[in-house]
C-alpha cells in the first residue's frame, strides 16, 4: 500500500498529496500523515504548501468505519486549526469532491483554488451529525449567514461555479494544482479570524422552520442551525467548542446511528452486481403508468426502447406518456427541448405486436395485473426475441414462478418490481425465481446500477419484501380500526411516528380497487385462522370510493385535501357493532407500537423464508419504497434499537388477546434471546 499522505518538494513549494482510495477520507494514517507532512514542510523551508486530493476526490468526508469508535488522535480539528494558523500559508488545491471533513480543511487553508468539476458541501446532517472540525464556525464568516443557512442544514453539496459565486472558492482552474502554486494569495485575515457575520433572528428562524418542514424531527439540522448563530455572536473558541460538543454528542445518537445504516446497506446494495453482463436495447412491453416510465428511464441511461403496446390508439397514449415524461424534465430544466426531442426519436420505437422486434438483450413486461395476459405477454417474446434475451415482469404480486412457466431457458426470467414514478424513485426489487440463474441476477444487478437504482434481492412470495410487509401492516391497521380507533387517528399517529403518510391516505392515493382485488385473490374473506376485517371491502362494495381518482375513497376531499368522513367513520363504527366488538380509545403510541410491530414481525417472516437475504434489506425496501423515516433505520434497525426482546414480548402480549391476528415468529424468539438480528443470509449458509 502506498502512503496515504505523499509530500513532494519544488521551487519552493511543498506538494502535500492525499491519497487514500477511493475517495481520500480523513482515516487516522490520513491525519497522521498530514501532521507528518506539515512538519517536514516547515523543517524543509517551504514558502508555501499545496494541499490535493489523488484521484477523483480531494478529501470527500470523515472514514465512516470510525464512526463508531472513540476519536484517536490526531483529530481532525487540531489539524484544521494547525493549518489556519501555519506561518507557511496553504492553498488548497480543490481536485475534487471536498465534503464535510474535506471542506473544513480546505475552509482551514489561506486560499481555494477548485477544479470546474469539484463538488464542496458539509453533507454531516444527513448522516445525523453537523461538522465536527470548525465547518458551522468558518464558513459563515467566509461566505456569510444566508449562504452558511442554505448549505449546512440541509447539507446540500454545490458545484464549483456556485462555490466560488458565494466566495467559498478564490479562483476555478483546470489544474487547481498548477493555479494553487502561483495563486497572489488574498489579502484578508485567515477565515476564523474574519469577522462574524451580523446575526439576523429572521433568518435564522426561517431556516429552523423549514429546515423543521423538510426534516420533521430530525435533530442535526436544528443543531446545525444552533451552532451557525453562535458563529455569528460568540468568539471562535467558543463556537468551535460548542460544535465539537454538539458532534461528539449527536454521534452515538439513536438518529446518526439509523443515517449511519440506511447509508452503509446502500452502499452495499449499489455495489452488487458489478460482474454481469452490460444490456444494450430493451423491449418494454405495456406503455401505462409502470411501462412509460421504465423505459424513459432506461432511454435515459442510453439503452434504445422498443415499446410495445396492443392497438394504435393504445401506442398513441404509450407516446404521450412518454412524451410527457420528457415534457416535465425540459420543464424542471433537465433537459432542452431539442435533446428531449432527439432522445425520443433516436432511443424509442413504438410497436404494435411482436412482429419486427429488434433482437433486443433485456425484455421488461409492464402489462395489467392479469396472470393470463402476463403468460401470453412472455409466450410471444420466447418467440420472437433471441433464447437469451434477459425476461423480466415488474408484477407487483403475482407469482413470478407462475408467470415463467412455459418459457424457454427459464433461467433468463426474473422479476423487476420497479416503483412509482419508476423514473423517479430509487428502489427495485430484483425477484429471484425458482430457477433464475445467478448469470441474469448479476445482469440485473448492473443494470440497476446504470439506472442508479437500489436494488434489492427478493425471492418470489406475495407481495415481495415491500407489498407484502405493506399488507400485513394494513392489516393490523384495519385491526385497531374495528377495535376502536378512527381512520384519521391512525395516519395522524403513523406521520408522527416519521411515516411520510399514513397508510389510509396511501391507499386513497394508490387507489382502494388494487388492494381490494388482491384480498380476493387471497380468499381473506373466508380464510380459515385468519381474523378477516371486512371495513375496507365494504367501502369498496357499498360506496364505489376508490380513492382520490374517484373524488372520495378513506377520506373525503375539500378542494383536494383530505377531511375525514363521517359516512367511512359510520362504516368503522357499524363494523364494529356487527362484530360484537366494544370500541375503546387507542393512544396514537399504542397504534404506532402495534403498526411497527406488524411490520417487524413481517419481516422476521421474510427472513425465515429466505424471501429477503438480509435485515438491512427489509430496511432498504421500507425506507425507499414505502416512506418509512429514513432516520429511524427501517424497521428492521428500529426494533434492534428499541430492543428485540421488548418487541417479542409485546407481539407475545398480543397473540394472547388475538391469536388469529398475531404470533411471535420463532427467528424473532431467537433474535430476542440472542439480542441481535439474524447475519446475512450469506454468513447464515
Ligand atoms: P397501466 O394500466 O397504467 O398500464 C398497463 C398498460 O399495459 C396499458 O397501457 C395497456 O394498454 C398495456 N397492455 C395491456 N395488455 C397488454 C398486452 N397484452 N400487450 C401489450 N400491452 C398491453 O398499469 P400500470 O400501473 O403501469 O401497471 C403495470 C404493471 O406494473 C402491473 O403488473 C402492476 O401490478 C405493476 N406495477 C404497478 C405499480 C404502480 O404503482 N402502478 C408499481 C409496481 C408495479
Amino acid at each position: 500500500m502506498s502512503d496515504p499522505v505523499r509530500l513532494s518538494l519544488s521551487d519552493g513549494v511543498a506538494l502535500i498529496t492525499i491519497d487514500n482510495p477511493p475517495v481520500n477520507v480523513t482515516s487516522r494514517a490520513v491525519r497522521e500523515g498530514l501532521v507528518a507532512a506539515l512538519d517536514a514542510a516547515a523543517a524543509a523551508g517551504a514558502g508555501r504548501v499545496v494541499l490535493t486530493g489523488a484521484g477523483r476526490a480531494f478529501v470527500a468526508g470523515a472514514d465512516a468505519k470510525e464512526f463508531d469508535a472513540a476519536p484517536h488522535p490526531p483529530h481532525l480539528p487540531d489539524i484544521v486549526a494547525r493549518i489556519e494558523a501555519s506561518h507557511i500559508p496553504v492553498v488548497a488545491a480543490i481536485n475534487g469532491a471536498a465534503l464535510g471533513g474535506g471542506l473544513e480543511l480546505a475552509l482551514a487553508c489561506a486560499a481555494r483554488v477548485a477544479a470546474p468539476g469539484a463538488t464542496l458541501g458539509l453533507p454531516e446532517v444527513t448522516l445525523g451529525v453537523v461538522p465536527g472540525a470548525g465547518g458551522t464556525q468558518r464558513l459563515p464568516r467566509l461566505v456569510g449567514l444566508a449562504a452558511a443557512l442554505s448549505l449546512i442544514p440541509e447539507g446540500r453539496v454545490i458545484g464549483a461555479a456556485e462555490a466560488q459565486a458565494i466566495g467559498l472558492v478564490d479562483a476555478l482552474a483546470a489544474d487547481p494544482v498548477a493555479a494553487a502554486r502561483a495563486l497572489p494569495l488574498p489579502a484578508r485575515a485567515a477565515t476564523g479570524a474574519l469577522p462574524a457575520p451580523a446575526t439576523d433572528a429572521a433568518a435564522l428562524a426561517a431556516a429552523r422552520q423549514q429546515a423543521a418542514r423538510r426534516s420533521p424531527r430530525q435533530i442535526a439540522p436544528q443543531k446545525a442551525i444552533d451552532l451557525i448563530e453562535a458563529a455569528c455572536t460568540l468568539p471562535l473558541a467558543e463556537g468551535l467548542r460548542q460544535e465539537r460538543e454538539t458532534f461528539l454528542a449527536l454521534k452515538t445518537s439513536d438518529q446518526a446511528a439509523a443515517l449511519r445504516h440506511v447509508f452503509f446497506a446502500e452502499r452495499a446494495a449499489m455495489g452488487r452486481g458489478k460482474d454481469g453482463a452490460e444490456v444494450g436495447s430493451a423491449v418494454v412491453v405495456g406503455g401505462g403508468t409502470m411501462g412509460a416510465a421504465i423505459a424513459y428511464a432506461l432511454a435515459g441511461v442510453g439503452l434504445t426502447v422498443a415499446l410495445v403496446e396492443t392497438d394504435a390508439a393504445a401506442v398513441a397514449r404509450a407516446r404521450a406518456n412518454v412524451a410527457r415524461l420528457y415534457a416535465e424534465a425540459v420543464s424542471r430544466g433537465k433537459a432542452t427541448a431539442e435533446t428531449a426531442e432527439a432522445e425520443q426519436a433516436a432511443r424509442f420505437r413504438f410497436h404494435i405486436g411482436y412482429d419486427d422486434l429488434p433482437a433486443a438483450d433485456l425484455a421488461i413486461e409492464a402489462v395489467f395485473e392479469d396472470l393470463a395476459v402476463k403468460r401470453a405477454v412472455f409466450a410471444a417474446l420466447d418467440a420472437a426475441l433471441p433464447k437469451t434475451a434477459i425476461l423480466a415482469t415488474n408484477t407487483s404480486y403475482l407469482d413470478v414462478n407462475a408467470i415463467a412457466e412455459g418459457i424457454a431457458n427459464p433461467g433468463r426470467f426474473l422479476g423487476l418490481h420497479f416503483f412509482s414514478p419508476a423514473h423517479v424513485m430509487k428502489l427495485l426489487e430484483v425477484v429471484r425465481g425458482r430457477q433464475t440463474t445467478p448469470a441474469t441476477l448479476a445482469t440485473a444487478l448492473r443494470l440497476a446500477a446504470r439506472l442508479k437504482k437500489i436494488p434489492v434481492l427478493a425471492g418470489v412470495c406475495d407481495g415481495f419484501i415491500g407489498n407484502r410487509i405493506l399488507t400485513r401492516y394494513r392489516q393490523i391497521c384495519d385491526v385497531m380500526l374495528i377495535e376502536g380507533a378512527l381512520p384519521a387517528q391512525v395516519d395522524a399517529a403513523m406521520r408522527g411516528f416519521g411515516m411520510a403518510m399514513g397508510p389510509y391516505e396511501v391507499q386513497d392515493l394508490s387507489g382502494l380497487d388494487i388492494a381490494y382485488a388482491n384480498r380476493k385473490r387471497l380468499g381473506w374473506k373466508t380464510k380459515p385462522g385468519f381474523r378477516y376485517i371486512p371495513i375496507a371491502d365494504r367501502i369498496v362494495e357499498e360506496t364505489g370510493r376508490l380513492g382520490r381518482k374517484t373524488g372520495a375513497g378513506w377520506y373525503d376531499y375539500d378542494g383536494g385535501k383530505p377531511v375525514p368522513s363521517a359516512l367511512i367513520d359510520g362504516i368503522v363504527t357499524d363494523a364494529s357493532a356487527r362484530a360484537g366488538i366494544a370500541r375503546r380509545a387507542f393512544t396514537d403510541a399504542e397504534i404506532v407500537e402495534r403498526a411497527t410491530a406488524a411490520m417487524v414481525e413481517e419481516g422476521f417472516r421474510i427472513l425465515t423464508e429466505g424471501i429477503a437475504r438480509r435485515a438491512a434489506d427489509i430496511d432498504l425496501v421500507l425506507v425507499h419504497g414505502y416512506g418509512f423515516p429514513r432516520w429511524r433505520g427501517g424497521p428492521m434497525h428500529w426494533a434492534a434499537r428499541t430492543g428485540l426482546a421488548a418487541i417479542a414480548d409485546r407481539i407475545a402480549g398480543h397473540a394472547a388477546a388475538d391469536p388469529l391476528s398475531w404470533a411471535v415468529p420463532p427467528l424473532l424468539a431467537q433474535a430476542a434471546a440472542e439480542g441481535v438480528l439474524p447475519a446475512d443470509a450469506d454468513a447464515r449458509r
